[in-house]
């Protein structure tokens, strides 16, 4: 109940400065400072975003808490404590994150309600996020909502990235309208908390399968709530963050969120990777998938317009590709 989640919040806000004091002011944290540091984040944004360090150690926030008087039972319902039964049947609690770069991850209103925490080096799993608690929940909320709300309504834009370190990077580049999905696939419910805030949605994956992929899939769920996707399009094998750090931040700003495409000319122009266009046989075949493609869209201004751009294109007259829209309805 709403007491017990006051208690369990109180836990978390403790721990995030906790952890916070211990990357910026103490020695524990000077290992990852200096990650942060390679990773060219400032100390300006590592305190904007309250980044901390988690220490090498099964009991550092467990002794911090029971010197508190704080109850384990309630580190451990806020997933910050994690409970293992030794061999004599006795059951102990330890720091759930060890060695870790700390992100805290906070509900609308801005307080902290779990972690994603990052491995310094190659360890895995490479991030280690709160368990499902009375407060967090990762299906529900987004990474740094609540800080870029605000940006987010005024531009009727939201950028979505993969990753904490794409919407940290983004924001030392000058992005205020970055958001990320915590550690799953984008859902339902994140869909329509985006688009209560948003009009567009600018999908900023990573340039793999992978997110390639995911991508896909939050344009359908976005598109399903009526809102309107572009897609960003970044070199092969990069994300947000390797781009802003090899390229720049303007050129961030120019070349990838400015250059964004909408959903469907993103969808066309995937689709030309799989056939050669330069033979005319592939041509014809692209051509019918495309046309495909555009029969499935929901809206006929849309069909309309992608169907003309197609004739534009390839030089071919409307009506053609009108009757080729036909025979593809009748097939079905
Ligand atoms: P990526 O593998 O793309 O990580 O996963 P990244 O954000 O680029 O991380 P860096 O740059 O190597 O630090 C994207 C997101 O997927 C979740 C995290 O939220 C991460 O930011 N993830 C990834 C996990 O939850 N666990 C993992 O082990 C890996
Ligand atoms: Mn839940
Ligand atoms: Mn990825
Ligand atoms: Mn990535
Ligand atoms: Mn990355």
């Amino acid at each position: 109940e709403e007491a017990r989640r006051e208690e369990l919040r109180k836990v978390t806000e403790l721990t995030a400065r906790l952890y916070h004091y211990l990357l910026m002011e103490t020695d524990h944290g000077k290992e990852a400072r200096r990650y942060l540091e390679e990773r060219g984040i400032t100390r300006e944004t590592i305190k904007e975003f309250q980044l901390g360090y988690a220490p090498d150690s099964f009991h550092f926030l467990r002794s911090f808490l029971r010197r508190r008087n704080i109850d384990e039972e309630l580190g451990e319902e806020a997933g910050l404590l994690a409970r293992r039964n030794s061999s004599r049947g006795r059951a102990s609690c330890f720091d759930r994150f060890r060695d870790r770069v700390m992100f805290p991850i906070h509900d609308t209103q801005g307080r902290v309600i779990g972690f994603g925490g990052r491995v310094l080096g190659d360890g895995q799993p490479k991030y280690l996020n709160s368990p499902e608690t009375p407060l967090f929940h990762k299906g529900k909320f987004l990474f740094n909502l609540h800080r870029a709300r605000k940006a987010v309504r005024k531009e009727g834009t939201a950028i979505l990235f993969e990753g904490y370190m794409d919407v940290i990077s983004a924001w030392q580049a000058g992005v205020r309208t970055g958001l990320a999905n915590l550690g799953t696939s984008l859902t339902e419910s994140q869909a329509r908390v985006i688009r209560r805030n948003a009009e567009t949605t600018i999908l900023c994956y990573d340039s793999d399968q992978a997110g390639q992929h995911a991508a896909e899939r939050a344009a359908g769920l976005i598109r399903e709530q009526g809102g309107v996707v572009k897609v960003a399009r970044m070199p092969q094998g990069m994300d947000p963050d390797d781009y802003i750090r090899r390229r720049g931040a303007e050129a961030f700003n120019a070349d990838v969120i400015a250059q964004a495409d909408p959903y469907m000319s993103f969808k066309l122009e995937a689709l030309k990777e799989s056939f050669d266009l330069k033979d005319e046989e592939g041509r014809m075949r692209y051509l019918t998938r495309a046309i495909e493609m555009i029969t499935e869209l929901p809206r006929a201004i849309e069909r309309d317009h992608y169907l003309r751009r197609l004739a534009e294109e390839f030089q071919l007259s409307l009506d053609a590709l009108k009757q080729e829209q036909r025979r593809i309805a009748v097939k079905k």
